[in-house]
This record gives structure tokens, sequence and C-alpha cells, in this order.
């Protein structure tokens, strides 16, 4: 039996950055809900929490962004007309939404960076290990990806970060690890003990070709480490750099974790998921399949 310890009950959802990738879509509403197929991007991020065994929820939001509070809250009078309507399966649909899971939110008042977003959950997280998730990267596969690095957690104790192989042109847009296979671990190969880390390396300075892609399950003592950060890359408090301490002091995995990413936050992933999603639906994928096909490329 895992203890409290090492279970991971809460996530950390930072969404209160200012979206400037997907301008001017972006401009009066929040990137996080910007929808792909029919679900805004933040709820898959909550749906993959749920299938992980996450309970609690903690959306770090910032201004302009109470859409997602909205919607994962009740909305008595949209369900009573979708019944009166016969519309029962939406009803149900809209009702599961706010039913998902327990919610709280806190505010990061100044976009300082992703560390200090994270920084801003301390209070509700308390002192337990935690998983943060990125919600403009999505992660499809059998296994959610958190429910991966929740495994290793719960098996080591020590925290875990997502990453998968990126195109070493592409260094700048990620957090990049320098890393070392662990040995006899049930992971195989997948599982590496992370020396250090560098967030957004050029691509001729970069120690590997493993970029962080949006996924961590990290024990409380992170908020420390933030705590310590100074600014970093981009004058921000960067995540990756209190992760840099983490390492050091606690050590640090890097799991290559099994799944389809897209970086929906940019407008190209964005239109990649989309399609794929779109063709997955079991009510029009069929139809969205011929369409494609049907198209003169
Ligand atoms: C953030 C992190 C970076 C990580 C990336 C994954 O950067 O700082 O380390 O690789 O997410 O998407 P952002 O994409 O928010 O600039």
């Amino acid at each position: 039996m895992t203890d409290l310890r090492t279970r991971v009950r809460k996530a950390v959802l930072p969404a209160a950055g200012l979206g400037t990738r997907f301008l001017p879509a972006t401009k009066a509403q929040p990137k996080e809900m910007l929808p792909v197929v029919d679900k805004p991007l933040i709820q898959y991020a909550v749906e993959e929490c749920l299938a992980s065994g996450i309970e609690n929820i903690i959306i770090v939001t910032g201004r302009g962004k109470n859409a997602i509070e909205d919607h994962f809250d009740a909305a008595p009078e949209l369900e009573r007309f979708l019944e009166e309507k016969g519309k029962r399966e939406l009803a149900e649909q809209v009702r599961r939404i706010s039913n998902m899971i327990q919610f709280s939110y806190t505010r990061q008042k100044e976009p300082l960076g992703l560390g200090h977003a994270v920084l801003c959950a301390r209070e509700l997280v308390g002192d337990e290990p935690f998983a943060v998730l990125l919600g403009d990267v999505i992660i499809d596969g059998a296994v959610p990806a958190t429910r991966q690095l929740a495994e290793v957690f719960e098996a080591t104790g020590a925290g875990v970060i997502a990453v998968q192989e990126v195109p070493r042109e592409q260094t700048r847009l990620y957090g990049i690890v320098d890393a070392v296979a662990e040995k006899n671990s049930r992971w195989g190969e997948r599982l590496l003990r992370i020396r250090t880390l560098v967030e957004k390396p050029a691509p001729e300075q970069a120690p590997s070709t493993l970029g962080v892609t949006g996924r961590y399950v990290l024990p409380p003592e992170i908020f420390d480490c933030i705590e310590r950060t100074g600014r970093g890359a981009l004058g921000e408090i960067q995540l990756t750099d209190a992760l840099v301490l983490l390492a050091q002091e606690k050590g640090l995995y890097a799991l290559v974790v099994e799944g389809t990413t897209y970086d929906a936050g940019d407008k190209l992933g964005f239109l990649k998921a989309t399609v794929e999603f779109g063709l997955k639906n079991p009510e029009f994928g069929e139809a969205f399949r011929d369409y494609l096909r049907s198209l003169k490329l």
C-alpha cells in the first residue's frame, strides 16, 4: 500500500499565462478555454488528472480567466434548459464537468513565470507530493502521462518529470535534461536520473534532445527550491531552475513517457490536435476522414 507521503492526490494546473502565442484569439478569452473539437483545452488536463487518481485540482488563474472557473462550476439554468428540451444526455455531460473532481483556485497576481505560478499553490498543496500539468500540452496514450509519473513517484519517493525526444533544432522551445539511464529499474531505459536541466537552450548548447513535456510529479520540497530561485530565462522565475536545485539536493528522475504529445498552445500543434481528435471522434470521425481524403492536397 502506498502511504500519504507518496500518494499523489493533488494537481496544480497553472493557467495564468497571457497566451501571447495565440493572439488575437486570446485577447479576451483565456487560451485554456480554446476548444479542441468539443472540449476546452484545460478539460483534457482535468480528465487526465481524473484518470490518474488525482482527487483535488488547484488551478492557478490570473486576470481575465473567470471563464475557467465558470466552466468547472455547476450551471443549473443550462442543465434545466437542456432537460426541458429532452436533451438529457447533454445535460448529463454538462453536470458531469462540475462534479468531476474537487477544484480550488488561487491567483497569480503578476506573470512572473511558471515557477512563481506553482509557488502560488503552496498553501493549497500543503506538505504532500503533487502533480503539475501544463494545460496547453495534451498527451494522448493508453496510460495517462500523470499516472505514469505517479507510479514512479510512488515506487521511488523521488520527483519525476515527463520527457520526450524533440528535434535538436527545437530545443529552444523546451526545458532540456542532462540525464543518465537508471540501472535495473522496471522502466528500463525510459527512467533516467537527472544531473541537471537547462531552460530553452540553443541547439548547440542543449545537453541532450530530451525535452520536458509539461507533466511533473514533485515533492513539497520544490517550494523551497522555487523560493531560492532568482529570475532566469526571459527574466522569469523558471520551474526548470528550481528543478535543478531539487535534482542536486533530493534527486530527480526523468521518465520518457508513452503517448502522443501535442503542444496545443502553438497554432500548428493546436491544428494537429484538432485534426487527430476529430478523426477519433466516434460521432463524426469517419465523415471527417472522408472529408480530409476528398481534399485535393
Ligand atoms: C514550459 C517550461 C518548459 C517546458 C514546456 C513544455 O515552457 O518552462 O521547460 O519544456 O513548458 O511545454 P513554455 O512552453 O510554457 O514556454
